[in-house]
């Protein structure tokens, strides 16, 4: 992937939904993510040389679990979140969740398998950002609103 193609989100790029435990976990997880891309570009420039237990290989497989595990409780607390304000759209949205977890597991499983690089890059730098820009701006939106709507405190963790 080419350097110029990358999309990096920054967290002024996606909107505030208005419901502080869910911005803070848009912007930790997009904090997540530059970290990682930068991970994958400096492996795509350097390589793996040395074998020890923190190469670049060892540094992007532990940054990738952890992502993974703030993206599981990311996705349960906002179908939490819908079951107890019995929001309307939730099989839609709880659906999108597990396509896009379903799509991250199957991508990190296949790094730890082959250490590719470019699947991965290309999941980072072009599948992820575009995922996450649409959804955050659609269904967590409506989420969110919903929630507000009816009666829910925007600064409440659950
Ligand atoms: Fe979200
Ligand atoms: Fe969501």
């Amino acid at each position: 992937m080419l350097e110029s193609s990358k999309t990096i989100l920054e967290t002024e790029a996606i909107p505030r939904v208005n419901l502080t435990f869910m911005d803070n976990t848009h912007f930790e997880e997009i904090e997540m993510v530059k970290e990682l891309g930068e991970l994958i570009t400096l492996y795509q420039e350097e390589g793996d040389e040395n074998n020890d237990p923190n190469t670049a290989e060892a540094k992007i497989t532990e940054k990738l679990i952890i992502w993974l595990n703030h993206t599981i409780a990311h996705f349960e607390r906002e179908n939490k979140l819908m079951q107890q304000t019995n929001f309307p759209a939730f099989p839609i949205h709880s659906q999108e969740h597990e396509i896009a977890l379903n799509r991250m597991k199957r991508i990190v499983r296949l790094w730890q398998t082959n250490k590719e690089i470019e699947p991965l890059s290309d999941f980072i730098f072009s599948f992820w950002p575009n995922w996450f820009n649409a959804h955050v701006n659609s269904m967590d939106m409506m989420t969110a609103r919903f929630a507000l709507m009816n009666g829910f405190n925007s600064q409440s963790t659950l």
